[in-house]
């Protein structure tokens, strides 16, 4: 089964959390460094048998159809843990943000850990390898050159993985995989956004 790149319909057909007048929101990518919205609260968090990766294609934002460019995505992954940002928002936000995670990302609903023991369930955007722009695995070097000759109307592609790489040793966070790609990117001639 392969759903649209497109999944804004999809995702605007959800009803998780009908009836609250607030909810958590879990980004682990460009929401992390990216708040182009209100929220209420904003907490470091994690979320647990998750791995961060940049498996999905970028049409809309840091690619095109043609050349897609490579953002991330979360992949099930027992034991592990993606360490992002938690914000705390109303319902009304999810017009703007479906709009901006449409290509390929659909709301989950999973818990969501913060500082002690505190857990509550929240919404995080997934694209899985169902959604048509989902490129999957790769060699982290290739992943940097995929990423260092692409670009979208939202700008570079390097400049995407930077700024993440920047937003998670501001929350004092490790991901070898992000990092990897930093470094093999930072080693291409011209790796400047
Ligand atoms: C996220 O950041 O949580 C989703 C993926 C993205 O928008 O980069």
């Amino acid at each position: 089964m392969t759903f649209p790149a497109d999944t804004l319909d999809l995702n605007r057909a959800m009803n998780h959390f009908a009836g609250h007048d607030r909810l958590w929101l879990f980004g682990y990518g460009s929401l992390i460094y990216k708040v182009d919205f209100p929220f209420l609260e904003r907490r470091p968090a994690r979320v647990r048998n998750w791995g961060r990766r940049f498996w999905q294609g970028s049409h809309d934002h840091r690619g095109t159809p043609e050349h897609p460019g490579r953002v991330a995505t979360l992949v099930h992954s027992p034991g592990a843990v993606c360490e992002g940002m938690a914000y705390l928002i109303t319902p009304g936000e999810f017009k703007h943000l479906d709009y901006r995670e449409k290509n390929g990302y659909l709301r989950w609903v999973t818990d969501i850990h913060f500082t002690g023991d505190e857990s509550c369930p929240g919404v995080v955007y997934v694209a899985d390898e169902h959604n048509a722009a989902f490129l999957g695995p790769a060699p982290e070097r290739e992943i940097a050159e995929h990423i260092a000759r692409s670009a979208g109307p939202s700008g570079s592609n390097a400049e995407y993985l930077l700024q993440l790489a920047e937003a998670l040793r501001a929350l004092g966070e490790h991901d070898e995989h992000v990092f990897a790609i930093e470094r093999y990117l930072r080693s291409l001639p011209d790796s400047a956004p």
